[in-house]
C-alpha cells in the first residue's frame, strides 16, 4: 500500500462521504482513503478533548497508510481537533503532513451566498457550541450576522435510516423553526454537517422558497483543487491511480457498505481496520 499516496479522507462515520463524493467528482484521478471511525461515532456530543484524541488516531492511521495529505470532512472533528492537530500534533510528531477541515473553505465563501447578509448555520452540538463558524465566518464577511442551532436529532435519524420517512418531518420542521425564530431576514442556510445533504430534500419543503438550502461538500472540494494549484509540492506527492479505498473501524462491514453506499451514491466495499 504505501507505494501509494492517497489522499486521506476522514470522517467520524459515514458523513464525510458526501464531501469524499464531491471531492472524487472534481478531483478524479488521485488514489483516495477514506476512513469513517464508525465504531465510536457519532462524534456531535462528545468532549473537545475526547474528538482530539480519537481524531488523531484516526489521521495517524491515514499517515501510515500513506497519505500524506488528511482531509477531515467532518465539521464536529474540524472545530474541535484542527487547530491542535495543526498548532502541536503535527509540529511535534510529522511536520511535512497536511490535515485540511471543512470549516474554512466553507466559511470563506458562505457570505457570498446572501443578500440579507444573515445566514443559519445548522450543525451538531459539538460545531455549534465550539462557536467556530461565528468565528470563521465573521473572519470572512464582518457584515454577515449568523445564527446558530444544533439538531442533534438528526445525525440519528439518518443513521437508522429514517430521512425519508414522515416521523423525520417533526424534526425537520422543529429545527428549522427555532433558527428562522432567531431572524425573519435569514436568506441563507448552511448545511454544517456532512449527514444533513441526506435530509436536504425535507429541509426545503419546510423553508419559505426564498431561502437557500447550502451544503458544503461542492465548496469543500472546489477549496481542495484550489489548495492543491497552489501547492503543487504537496500535489506532486499524490499517485494518480484512480482507487478509492474505504477503512471503517468497525468490524460490521456489511452494515458500513450497506449505509456507505447511500452516502456516496455508489456500491461501497470497507474493510475492517481495528483501532490500536
Ligand atoms: N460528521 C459529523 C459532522 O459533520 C456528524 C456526525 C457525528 O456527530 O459524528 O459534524
Amino acid at each position: 500500500m504505501l507505494n501509494k499516496q492517497p489522499i486521506g479522507i476522514f470522517d467520524s462515520g459515514y458523513g464525510g462521504l458526501t464531501v469524499f463524493r464531491s471531492i472524487a467528482d472534481q478531483l478524479p484521478g488521485y488514489d483516495y482513503i477514506y476512513l469513517g471511525d464508525n465504531a465510536r461515532a457519532p462524534y456531535g456530543n462528545r468532549s473537545f478533548k475526547t474528538i482530539h484524541e480519537y481524531t488523531w488516531e484516526c489521521v495517524q492511521l491515514l499517515f501510515e497508510m500513506g497519505c500524506p495529505l488528511v482531509i477531515l470532512a467532518c465539521n464536529t472533528a474540524s472545530s474541535k481537533a484542527l487547530r491542535t492537530i495543526q498548532q502541536q500534533d503535527l509540529k511535534n510528531e510529522d511536520p511535512s503532513k497536511r490535515v485540511l477541515g471543512v470549516i474554512r473553505p466553507t466559511a470563506e465563501v458562505i457570505g457570498n451566498y446572501t443578500q440579507t447578509k444573515q445566514i443559519g448555520v445548522l450543525g451538531t452540538k459539538g460545531t455549534v457550541q465550539s462557536e467556530s463558524y461565528l468565528i470563521e465566518i465573521n473572519n470572512f464577511f464582518p457584515d454577515v450576522k449568523v445564527h446558530q442551532q444544533a439538531c442533534p436529532l438528526w445525525v440519528p435519524l439518518i443513521e437508522n435510516g429514517e430521512s425519508n420517512q414522515p416521523g423525520a418531518d417533526y424534526f425537520v420542521k422543529k429545527y428549522l423553526d427555532q433558527v428562522l425564530a432567531q431572524s425573519d431576514q435569514i436568506d441563507t442556510i448552511l448545511l454544517a454537517c456532512t449527514h444533513y445533504p441526506l435530509l436536504q430534500e425535507k429541509i426545503s419543503a419546510y423553508l419559505p422558497a426564498h431561502i437557500k438550502v447550502v451544503p458544503q461538500g461542492d465548496i469543500v472540494a472546489k477549496s481542495l483543487k484550489d489548495y492543491l494549484e497552489r501547492h503543487p509540492e504537496m500535489e506532486h506527492k499524490f499517485t494518480r491511480g484512480g482507487t478509492q479505498q474505504f477503512f471503517t473501524t468497525s468490524d460490521d462491514t456489511a452494515d458500513f457498505d450497506h449505509h456507505a453506499s447511500i452516502f456516496f451514491g455508489e456500491q461501497v466495499r470497507s474493510k475492517y481496520i481495528p483501532l490500536k
